[in-house]
Order: structure tokens, then sequence, then C-alpha cells
């Protein structure tokens, strides 16, 4: 492995996870959650598991990707040989890979979604906006071939990236990519501060009611936290490969869960004041929320059209950033595999990913009637991802560097004080494995 696929500095490593981790989890997924899920008391189940689940997890993948300095899955090969545990680890990352590539198809057909509000402006003097807004969301569902445009367009700039390479297409853009967002995320929750009802969404957001608090609750805020974090299926891991030798893993996934939820929360607070400000427009409707309810809410209020197209433009470079951390990790295995250029790799790859995007497509319009297991196309890749793969990923690597590894190895490369690490290892151990475990054996009774 050559030592040119390290970033420079230490900047770039948290601007790549970081933009990993903020995408549409954090502003569309996150937001319309806590909306339809009663607001505060998932906000703070949520912010528990981040702590209590996503940080150690989160060391751990960045941990084992930093040993091997490979792709996910020879990492995890390296660390098997060398502590003498068994081989099938390595299907840790293989199942990671794959569930990225899985992830990545229905994950670039709603980012070209939003990528084509950038240049939908609504109208000017309309009636009835909400109206508007509904009839043009549903003429965007009903035509695959739009959708198949912006779905094509964002996937090649996703393996356009990632083919260019770590250092120069990965590295270079989160480096111009990430300021950008953080600039945005600023600028959206000032004027939507400024503008709307600041004083219903801090009551909404943070006022605990325990009330509204039940299992499903809990199982969803554990769910949107693995996927807001990224962890789960090896892009941390594949990003850990790429982290100079010198930086240090507590502080850095510290910083990087840290920016991840302050991006979630402002988009909280940069969405709902608009919203509840609007007394026609529901905070609980659901993943329509920001595609339906918020364009209406834009429309009313002062040069709401340019913070429009900024807000849009914000979360196309939120997914982008997260949609080269969903290609990176199998992209990587095959170079190894295969011995070949990057850039062919990721036209085969993009072609798979393309095709199956399809489907998610088709699950709005031509597919809706198609089930498995009372599920569309769409929601059962969503399903299969999000409420199998990713908790099962993350409670493999749990078990993995919490139980099957030897302490001391673990001690060596996450380089944390005594006490540190005895806190690390508890949750590790006892925490994050018995509550994944549970909730995920929850969702499936
Ligand atoms: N974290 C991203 C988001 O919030 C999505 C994402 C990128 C992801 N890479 C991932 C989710 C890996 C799970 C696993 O939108």
């Amino acid at each position: 492995m050559s030592n040119t696929k390290i970033w420079k500095g230490n900047s770039t490593f948290i601007l790549a996870a970081s933009g990993s981790a903020v995408g549409l989890g954090n502003i569309w997924k996150f937001p319309y959650m806590v909306g339809s899920n009663g607001g505060s008391a998932f906000v703070i189940v949520y912010l528990i598991c981040i702590l209590a689940i996503g940080l150690p997890v989160m060391a751990s993948e960045v941990l084992v990707g930093k040993f091997g300095r490979q792709s996910p899955i020879n990492s995890l090969k390296k660390l098997t040989i060398k502590n003498q545990i068994s081989e099938y680890w390595k299907f840790l990352g293989i199942f990671g890979a794959l569930a990225g590539l899985l992830i990545l198809s229905y994950y670039s057909v709603f980012a070209g979604m939003a990528f084509s509000y950038v240049f939908n402006l609504f109208p000017s003097g309309l009636e009835n906006p909400s109206s508007y807004s509904s009839a043009y969301f549903s003429h965007l569902s009903a035509s695959p071939l739009v959708l198949i445009f912006w779905h094509s367009l964002f996937l090649m700039i996703t393996c356009l990236i990632v083919g260019i390479g770590v250092v120069r297409g990965i590295g270079r853009s989160v480096n111009i990519l990430m300021p950008a967002l953080f600039l945005f995320v600023v600028l959206l929750s000032v004027y939507s501060a400024a503008t709307g009802d600041l004083n219903a969404t801090l009551s909404f957001l943070f006022s605990p009611d325990f009330s509204s608090l039940t299992p499903a609750v809990i199982l969803s805020a554990m769910g949107q936290a693995f996927f807001s974090l990224s962890i789960g299926m090896g892009a941390i891991m594949a990003y850990g490969a790429y982290m100079p030798e010198k930086q240090l893993i507590g502080k850095t996934v510290l910083m990087i869960i840290l920016l991840d939820t302050l991006v979630a929360l402002s988009a909280g607070i940069a969405i709902f004041p608009i919203v509840f400000s609007n007394s026609s427009l529901a905070v609980t409707a659901g993943p329509g929320l920001i595609f339906e309810t918020l364009p209406v809410a834009f429309y009313s209020l002062p040069m709401g059209a340019f913070f429009s197209i900024i807000f849009f433009v914000l979360i196309t470079i939120a997914a982008l950033s997260s949609a080269i951390s969903l290609l990176e990790p199998f992209t990587a295995w095959m170079e190894e595999l295969l011995k070949i250029k990057r850039k062919i790799i990721v036209i085969f790859i993009g072609l798979f990913v393309w095709f199956l995007g399809i489907g998610s497509i088709f699950s709005f319009n031509i597919w809706s009637d198609l089930r498995f297991m009372n599920l569309n196309f769409l929601e059962f890749l969503d399903f299969v991802t999000n409420n199998v793969m990713l908790p099962l990923g993350g409670l493999f690597v749990a078990i993995l560097v919490g139980w099957v590894l030897p302490r001391k190895f673990v001690k060596e490369n996450i380089k944390l004080n005594n006490y540190s690490f005895k806190v690390f290892i508890f949750f590790l151990k006892y925490i994050s494995t018995g509550s994944i475990f549970l909730v995920f054996l929850y969702s499936l009774l």
C-alpha cells in the first residue's frame, strides 16, 4: 500500500468524515423524523444514542481502517491475521461495501430530486403556493424520465470524484464542499431565526416531553443515529485508512460527531421556524417536509426565492460528500482485488448502482403496486439497509473491537489515556453491543 493515499494535515480527514456523516440524513431525514416522532423526546433519545453507541462504534471503525491502511475488507483481513482470529471477519467488510452500494442507489435518487429543486423556482404571484408545491412534487414523482435524468447526473458527479482518487478527488472536493456547507447552514439558520417563529421551534426541539416516547420512537432514533453518523457499513473505516498516522482517533471522532449533531440541530432550527410561522403547514409532514412543505414556507418570506436556492444547494452539497463515502469502500476493494484503474472501476460500479436506482425511481410510479413483504422496492431497500444491515454491521464492529480483539492491541491502536480507554471499552462492550442487540431484536419481532 503506497503512502500517497494518506491525507495531509488533520483537517482533511475531519472534513471527509464529517462530509460523509452530514448528508440527507441531517437536513432532510432528521427534521421530518423529529417532526413525526413528537419533537424533543426523539431529539433526546437521538443524542443519547449518538454518544453511547455512535461514538464508540465510530472510533472502532476508524481504528480498524487506520491500522489496516486498505479497503475495509483487506484491513479486516490484515487485522485477523495479526491477531490470529477467524478470517471470516472480512465478511463484515464485504457486507458493508455492498450495503454502501444499495444505499447509494436510492440516496442518489433523492439527492437528484433535491438538486432539481435548485432550478425549479416558484413563479411569482401565485394564489395558492401550497397546491403548486404539491402539484410539482407529484409531477416529479410521476415522471420516471425526469427522475432518471437527475439521478444520473448526481451519480455521475459522485463517480467522477471517487474515480479521480482519494487525495485529488475526495480530499480536494471535501476541502471545497464542506466550508461552503457550514457557511450555508449558518446563513440559513440566522435567516430563518430572524424571519420565522424561533420560540415555537426551540420549545418543540428542546423542552422534554417524555409522553411521546415509545419503543418505536427509540428504535427510529437509534436507526437515525447510525445513518446520520455513516456507521455500520465501513465508510468511516475506509476513510480511516487515509488518516495521517499522528492524528488522534478519540479527539477526531468527537469532533466529527459534534459537527454532525450541530448540523442536524441547525437544520431543525433552520426549517421549523419557517414551518411554524405558516399556520397551514404541518411539522408532521413526513418525507415530503422539505420537498412540499418548505418551498411553500419560503415562498411567503422576504427573499424566499434566494434562500430556497441556497437551501437546495446546501442539500446537494451535503448529499454529494456523503455519496462519495458510500462508493469508496467497494471501489477501494476492487482496486486492490483487480489491480485496475479507479476510473474504470467506478464506471462499472456506477452502472450497477444506476440500474438499482431505477428500481427506486419506479417505486414512485410504474412499480408503485409491486410489493415485497408489503413494501415497495424503495421501502424494502430502505428497510433492509437501515433496519437490518447497518445495525448488524455496527453490532459486529462493536463485538469485534469490544469482545474479540486482544485488549492490548486495541489500546495500542486507539491511543486513549487509561481512564478514557476504560470508559470506551465499557461502553463498547456492554452499552453499545447490548443496546444494538436489544433494539435489533425488538425491531424484528
Ligand atoms: N450519513 C449520511 C447522511 O446522513 C448518509 C451516509 C453516508 C451513510 N455514508 C453512509 C449512511 C454510510 C450509512 C452508512 O445522510
